[in-house]
C-alpha cells in the first residue's frame, strides 16, 4: 500500500479542513482587501500557448476600465495552482477569481466560500448557451457559482507529418500501428513518442488507452462509478499493460519534463507524435504552425468515437467590496461572449464553451473536435477527463495518480497488482 493509501482516509475531505482551518471572520476581513474594480486571477496558463490564450482575456477586462491582477501559478494540469489557491483560502485571503475545474467546483462550492453568478447568468442567457452536462458543473446548490472558458479534447494523438513521411509512415490508427510506426520512426533515428514524465501526464495518456481498450461504458464504470470489479477486470490488466508498453516509445530524457517542452519536441521534428489535450495545438498555433499540413491532429488510436472532455473554468469567490464585485461580474459576463470564444479558443487549441458559434473559420483540428463533441454527446461517448479533474472527487484522483506512476515507472509492479491498487483505492471513496 502506498504512503498516499495509507493516508488517505485522512485525507478524506481535504478541503474541508480549510473550514477548520481558517475561521470565518477571518475569510469575511480579507474579502475587503481587494482593489477596487481589480479582479485577482489563479491560473496556469504559462505556456506561450496559453500565456497569449490569458492574455486575451487580461485585454478585454482592461478594455472595460477594470483591473487584472495576474496569479500565473506554473505547473500542468494545475496541480501546484490548486496547492497555492488551497494555502490562499486557509489564510483567509483567496483571489477572486481562480481557475477550477469539474468537481473541485462542487468542494469549494461546500465550503461556503463561493460567490453567486445567477444574476449574470440570467441576463445571459447560460442556460440556454451551456449544454446541460456543462452547465451543471458550474452550478453548486442549484445556483451559478463558476464560468466554463472552453471544451479540451484529451484523447488527442499530434503528429510531425514531415518526420513520418521521412520513416515511411502514417498515422497510427491501431495500437498495433502505433508500436510498429515506432520500429521505423527509431530506425529513421526519431522519437516515437514524445512524453513529460509527470504524474498527470502519465495519466492523462492511460486514460486514453483505458477508453480505447474498453470503450466508454467501461471507461465511465471505471473512473465515474468507480466500480471495484471493472478497475480489476481482464479489459483494465490489458489497458494497464498497452499503456506501460508505450515506454519503448519514448526516449530516457523524459523523467519531469513538461507537456509542453514534449510538444516542441514534436514541433522541431525531434519526435513523430505525442499524445495530448488540445492544449498542445496552442503551442503549434503559436509557433505559426498550420492544422493539416504542418501538424497533424488525429483521434488516439481506437477513440474516433468518443471524446474524453476537460472543460476550463473560472469559480469566483465572494467578495464585499463593491467595485471588485463589479468586475468579477464583468470578467464573469465577458468570458461567454461570442468573440472572446472564438478568439481565446483558437489560440488556446480549445473549442467554445457554447456550442452555437459558426465554426467555419477555425482550424480543420477544432472543426473536428466541436463535430465529435456533438456527435459523442448524442451517442453517449463523451466521457470526463480523470487526469483533468473532470471525472472524482480530488482526493481519489490523487490516489489513482500516485497508482498510474508508479505502476508507469516501475517494471516490478504488474499489471494485476496495479490494477488492484486502483480497486483498493476507489473502496476509500465511499
Ligand atoms: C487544463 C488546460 C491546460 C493544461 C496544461 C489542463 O488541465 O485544462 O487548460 O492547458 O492542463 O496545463
Amino acid at each position: 500500500m502506498t504512503a498516499r493509501l495509507r493516508s488517505i482516509r485522512s485525507l478524506r475531505r481535504p478541503l474541508a479542513a480549510l473550514v477548520a482551518g481558517a475561521s470565518l471572520s477571518m475569510v469575511a476581513a480579507s474579502f475587503t482587501t481587494a482593489q477596487a474594480g481589480e479582479v485577482e486571477v489563479l491560473h496556469w496558463w504559462t505556456s506561450g500557448g496559453e500565456a497569449q490564450a490569458v492574455g486575451t482575456l487580461r485585454d478585454l477586462l482592461e478594455s472595460e476600465g477594470h483591473g487584472w491582477k495576474d496569479f500565473a501559478v506554473a505547473g500542468g494540469a494545475g496541480d501546484s495552482a490548486m496547492t497555492v489557491l488551497k494555502s490562499r483560502a486557509m489564510s483567509g485571503n483567496p483571489p477572486s477569481a481562480a481557475q477550477i475545474n469539474g468537481p473541485e467546483i462542487q468542494e469549494w462550492g461546500e465550503l461556503g466560500l463561493l460567490g453567486n453568478l445567477d444574476e449574470v447568468a440570467a441576463e445571459e442567457n447560460w442556460d440556454e448557451l451551456l449544454s446541460p452536462i456543462v452547465a451543471d458543473m458550474m452550478r453548486h446548490d442549484g445556483h451559478y457559482v463558476a464560468v466554463p472558458v472552453n471544451v479540451h479534447r484529451v484523447n488527442w494523438l499530434w503528429a510531425n507529418p514531415t518526420v513520418l513521411e521521412d520513416a515511411g509512415v502514417e498515422v497510427p490508427t491501431t495500437w498495433n500501428e502505433l508500436f510498429a510506426a515506432g520500429d521505423a520512426l527509431r530506425e529513421a533515428g526519431y522519437v516515437p513518442l514524445a512524453h513529460g514524465g509527470q504524474p498527470w501526464q502519465d495519466a492523462t495518456t492511460f486514460e486514453t488507452v483505458v477508453l480505447s481498450l474498453g470503450g466508454a461504458d467501461f471507461y465511465r464504470q471505471a473512473f465515474v462509478e468507480l466500480d471495484q470489479e471493472t478497475l480489476e477486470s481482464d479489459t483494465m490488466i490489458e489497458a494497464l499493460t498497452t499503456f506501460r508498453r508505450l515506454r519503448e516509445l519514448m526516449d530516457e530524457g523524459m523523467p519531469g519534463r513538461d507537456w509542453n517542452l514534449a510538444t516542441k519536441m514534436v514541433i522541431d521534428g525531434q519526435a513523430a507524435m505525442q499524445i495530448m489535450g488540445d492544449w498542445a495545438k496552442g503551442e503549434f498555433t503559436a509557433a505559426n504552425m498550420q492544422a493539416g499540413s504542418d501538424y497533424l491532429c488525429a483521434p488516439v488510436p481506437g477513440t474516433a468515437d468518443d471524446f474524453i472532455f476537460n472543460i476550463d473554468s473560472f469559480a469566483m469567490f465572494q467578495l464585499e467590496d463593491a467595485d471588485a464585485s463589479e468586475a468579477q461580474t464583468a470578467l464573469a459576463r465577458l468570458i461567454l461572449q461570442p468573440e472572446f470564444q472564438q478568439t481565446f479558443n483558437q489560440l488556446k487549441g480549445s473549442i467554445p464553451a457554447r456550442s452555437d458559434l459558426d465554426m467555419s473559420e477555425s482550424d480543420s483540428c477544432a472543426q473536428r473536435s466541436m463535430d465529435d463533441f456533438k456527435a459523442a454527446s448524442e451517442t453517449d461517448t463523451l466521457v470526463p477527463s480523470v487526469a483533468h479533474r473532470m471525472a472524482m472527487r480530488s482526493d481519489v484522483q490523487g490516489a489513482f495518480f500516485d497508482i498510474i506512476t508508479n505502476y508507469f515507472n516501475d517494471d516490478s509492479v504488474t499489471a494485476e497488482q496495479a490494477a488492484q491498487r486502483l480497486s483498493q483505492a476507489a473502496s476509500l471513496a465511499f
